[in-house]
């Protein structure tokens, strides 16, 4: 699965171009944690600057964030340096099956041509 589109050239702009809507950051946040409960060990897929990561993350979660862009992943942890973070292509991932109880993946299927295959690998 080649979807790769590393937003290195983004990084430094990425975050005053999408800030998070405010029913995502009130609602949105805690209907994550609702499904997943608190003791969900979670991946989020293709990270970013962790727009959605960190505010899991104050709020207690377990994750790991992925992302292919090592500047991006940079910012994430400009902002929360405790943040577990994997520098990796999501289809090849340096992890075993199973290790997670659950994926986020947001503002990112629109990238991705087989978006069937990625759903598949996520389980
Ligand atoms: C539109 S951004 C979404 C970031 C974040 N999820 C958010 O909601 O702000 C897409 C991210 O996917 C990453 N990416 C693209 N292809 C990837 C791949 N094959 N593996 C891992 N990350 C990838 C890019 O570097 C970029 O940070």
């Amino acid at each position: 699965m080649n979807t790769s589109q590393s937003f290195d050239r983004a990084a430094n702009i990425y975050d005053q171009t999408r800030p998070l809507p405010e029913a995502t950051a009130t609602r949105g946040i805690q209907a994550i944690l609702d499904i997943t409960g608190p003791e969900a060990f979670i991946l989020d897929e293709r990270t970013g600057t962790g727009r959605v990561n960190i505010p899991l993350l104050e709020r207690g979660a377990r994750f790991i964030g992925c992302d292919l862009s090592m500047k991006m992943l940079m910012r994430l942890h400009e902002k929360f340096s405790s943040a577990r973070l994997a520098q990796a292509d999501a289809a090849l991932l340096p992890l075993p099956t199973n290790y997670f109880d659950a994926v986020l993946t947001v503002h990112v299927m629109h990238l991705v041509g087989p978006w069937r295959e990625a759903l598949r690998e996520f389980r």
